[in-house]
């Protein structure tokens, strides 16, 4: 076992950046080999000859009362996890529990839960709370479509998500991702234009190194180098891109000189301007002042175009503030929150405007946004959302992502004085630690995974986003995973 586990891990390659193609490890030898040894050393009952290559085995193996080896090639061989091929020359890990901060996997390992499972689970896994009003809604009405029908978890959510974003938001789309959520954003202002009688404005205006998901409309404004963009040259008509905003603690100067750099961009093909606020997320991880967020503003307002706050990842406490339009004292048109609005429990975004954006469409052209998804306002969700939106009422996070911000700077920034590192930044419970070139993503998954925790770096980045539940403890062990990443990397030089 102590072999297999090791060749195991010499393979394990982690999954791409949430913003780019993954880059596949090609080695078919090894492909077979890891297969093979996962088949012929711990399946009780190999669903398929060991022999066979991956690509040639049966189309529809039955994953009954296999081990968890053969699960985790079955997965391998048959789905599809983020911008990955199939077959996936590694077998993924299969978590068989989760609670609090911590994943629990099937080959007997407890990892803490180092992305609170890519920002969202942001009180930790299993909250009682949230499982708690999962179970009620469940018992009551699962779901119901929404098209001519209501229900109170709806309702209430509407009233409590309107109150916490603040005043100025009147109106509310519940879709079933974030990306959905961006597209509806940005139909909305489409729609907006439209209804404003300036059908000529069908373009968005962002800055480059963002990420907003990875249906169509979102895909077309996230960074057009880092991203997918090149797959889809030539196939839409392309948006309009700022350079990247200026790192966290630009002077006066270099916001203005940015801020007329955008200025100068926006021209009458303008419908909006579309931003991750303060952190950029999977397009590079990096932050800025909220200060630009007040600049955009003005921009929108100079223009008489849209600003879209793309909430998605920072909402909900975890760049320090509840939100950061809010920190920054603006009230963007439209906003997009989702990931840990439902704590990390299941999918489910939502997208908020202003009554001046509602009432327009509604008295445009199609008569009301047209948008309109299956699952839209599934009352399962929106009633974990309502729970999870007293847990932020509660103000337990108030404390905890300072704690944990401070944590993070103290133990993550002694890495800045390493070779293999480029930089340490730390916002609110977020730490970043850019290397100087790409991680090995094999030997950096073993390095955390040896440490206890789960990480999934990219590109350069090795980052994590703690659970705001995490104790001292446990950031302290998400700290030293991250400096054993560091270590092994810098053996590699
Ligand atoms: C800022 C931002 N917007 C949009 C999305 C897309 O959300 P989802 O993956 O739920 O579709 C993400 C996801 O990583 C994100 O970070």
């Amino acid at each position: 076992m102590g072999v297999v586990k090791s060749l195991r891990l010499s393979v394990i390659l982690a999954k791409s950046p949430k913003h780019q193609p993954r880059t596949v490890f090609k080695s078919g030898a090894v492909q077979v080999l890891c297969l093979s040894i996962m088949t012929t050393s711990e399946t009780t009952q190999p669903l398929v000859p060991s022999s066979a290559p991956a690509s040639a085995k049966s189309p529809t193996p039955q994953p009954t009362q296999a081990s968890a080896a053969d699960l985790a090639a079955f997965d391998a061989d048959h789905i599809w996890h983020p911008y990955g091929p199939i077959p996936s020359p590694v077998a993924p890990k299969l978590v068989e529990s989760a609670e609090g901060v911590n994943l629990h996997l099937a080959d007997g390992h407890t990892l803490i839960d180092g992305m609170s499972s890519w920002w969202a689970a942001c009180h930790g896994h299993s909250h009682p709370k949230l499982v708690a009003a999962a179970k009620k809604q469940a018992t009551t009405m699962s779901h119901v479509m929404f098209g001519g029908l209501t229900h109170r978890p709806a309702i209430e959510l509407a009233e409590k998500l309107l109150k916490l974003a603040g005043p100025g938001f009147d109106a509310i789309f519940y879709s079933d991702s974030g990306s959905v959520s961006v597209e509806v954003a940005i139909k909305m202002a489409l729609q907006y234009q439209q209804a404003k009688g300036h059908p000529e404005r069908t373009r968005l205006a962002t800055w480059r190194g963002g990420y907003h998901g990875d249906t169509r409309a979102p895909m077309t404004v996230c960074d057009p180098e880092g991203g997918m963009h090149s797959l889809w040259t030539g196939q839409w008509t392309p948006q309009v891109f700022a350079d990247k905003p200026p790192a966290r603690g630009a002077t006066e100067e270099e916001r203005a000189r940015y801020l007329a750099h955008f200025d100068s961009l926006i021209d009458d093909s303008v419908a909006g301007i579309i931003v991750e606020p303060v952190v950029q997320g999977a397009g590079g991880m990096r932050f800025h002042d909220h200060e630009l967020l007040v600049g955009l503003r003005k921009l929108c307002d100079k223009h008489g175009i849209l600003l879209i706050a793309d909430e998605i990842a920072t909402g909900f406490g975890r760049a320090g503030d509840l939100f950061t339009t809010q920190a920054a004292g603006i009230v963007p048109d439209i906003m997009c929150v989702g990931k840990a609005l439902t704590g990390g429990f299941m999918s489910f975004a939502a997208t908020l405007t202003t009554a001046d954006v509602a009432r327009t469409i509604s008295s445009g052209p199609g008569g009301g946004i047209m948008h309109g998804p299956t699952f839209m306002g599934n009352p399962l969700a929106c009633a974990v959302a309502c729970a999870q939106l007293d847990l932020i009422a509660e103000g337990q996070w108030r404390e905890d992502v300072p704690r944990i911000e401070s944590r993070l700077r103290d133990q993550l920034q002694p890495l800045a004085g390493s070779d293999a590192v480029a930089d340490v930044r730390v916002l609110g419970a977020i730490g970043v630690v850019e290397m100087q070139r790409p991680v090995d993503m094999g030997l950096a998954t073993a390095a955390a995974v040896d440490a206890g925790v789960w990480l999934r770096p990219f590109g350069k980045l090795v980052y994590t986003m703690p659970p705001y539940i995490s104790t001292n403890d446990e950031v302290d062990r998400i700290c030293e995973a991250i400096a054993a990443i560091v270590a092994a990397e810098e053996k590699r030089r």
